[in-house]
């Protein structure tokens, strides 16, 4: 039984805990509000910003994994989740004398500049400038830099349960077709993401890189179109791909970012990952299935 913490225990590190819990593992979650985590997960109550609060971390830990999230789309919250937290985890982790023989730092494919459905892998140079970018390899950077083993994974989108907002676009009626040369899309399925974290801790010699993303990077219409017929709904209709609107979400922006490249996944699977997910059509399908059982059984 290994001694875990999972540090920015959101909707991913929840999921990912659970897996290692019933794996036979002690998790802890760390977030500011803990109430929220499900009973395998022994909560932890401290904030990543605050080095007074990481005092109490668990003795003895085997592996950490880092999945803070930033508030909104800022720089100053960018670097706070993805940059300071990491260095003051890592200096508790020194403080406490931890040796951990595995972390593992969660962070996303739009490091990559590459916007004109290029392919890219590990080995393309990560130069996108703007600050989420540049924040995030710098919180790579940390881990790599840190005396113990360490792993980044570079998510494409995540979705899954509670994450359905181009099912939401669709049916609202919000939706548009980008005209134009195909805009691609990365995505991965919530559950293959905690499981590919979980395979990550289990691998015995894993390299320090990987991207998460799943078998097929998508054209933007395609999904939406594939959407719609699912739904029974008419194709959204085509329109120029219209700028980010003032307010727009941290995920709609980062969203944007992350195309359109076609990331490739082949060192994920060349390491024996298996996806349950392995394109955008079994998990949506998974996920259509699962609000029609919730709606035939009289829950909204
Ligand atoms: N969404 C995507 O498509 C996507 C794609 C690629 C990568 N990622 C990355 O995946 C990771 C996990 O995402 P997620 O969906 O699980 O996010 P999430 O549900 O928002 O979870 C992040 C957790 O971090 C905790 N947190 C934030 N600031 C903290 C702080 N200062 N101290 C302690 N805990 C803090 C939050 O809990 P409290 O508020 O209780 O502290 C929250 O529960 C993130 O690193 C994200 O960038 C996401």
């Amino acid at each position: 039984m290994a001694r875990i913490l999972i540090a920015g225990c959101g909707d991913l590190g929840t999921a990912l805990g659970q897996n290692l819990h019933a794996a036979g593992h002690d998790v802890w979650g760390l977030k500011r509000q803990p109430a929220d985590l499900p009973p395998t997960i022994h909560p932890l109550a401290a904030d990543l910003t605050d080095p007074a609060t990481l005092d109490r971390l668990p003795t003895a830990l085997d592996s950490v994994i880092y999945s803070a999230a930033a508030a909104n789309f800022t720089e100053v919250a960018y670097r706070a989740a993805y940059v300071s937290g990491v260095s003051h985890l890592l200096q508790a982790l020194r403080a406490g004398g931890q040796q951990p023989q595995r972390l593992l730092f969660v962070s996303s494919t739009s490091v990559y500049a590459q916007h004109q459905g290029e392919w890219v892998d590990e080995n393309t140079p990560a130069t996108a400038d703007g600050f989420s970018g540049r924040c995030l390899r710098e919180g790579e950077q940390l881990i790599w830099d840190s005396p113990w083993p360490a792993v980044a994974v570079r998510f494409g989108g995540i979705y899954g349960p509670g994450r359905t907002r181009l099912i939401d676009s669709i049916r609202n009626g919000s939706a548009t077709r980008p005209t134009g040369a195909p805009i691609y899309t990365n995505r991965i399925h919530r559950d293959d993401c905690a499981r590919v974290l979980h395979h990550l801790l289990d691998l015995p010699d894993p390299q320090s890189l990987y991207i998460g993303v799943d078998d097929e990077p998508a054209p933007l219409d395609e999904v939406l179109c594939w959407l719609a017929t699912q739904l029974g709904v008419p194709n959204p209709p085509a329109a120029p791909l219209a700028p980010l609107k003032p307010g727009a979400t941290r995920n709609e922006t980062a969203a944007r970012l992350r195309a359109s490249k076609r990331c490739r996944n082949a060192r994920l699977r060349t390491s024996g990952f298996q996806f349950r997910y392995p394109s955008y059509r079994e998990g949506y399908q998974t996920l259509l299935a699962a609000e029609s059982i919730t709606r035939n059984s009289g829950h909204d």
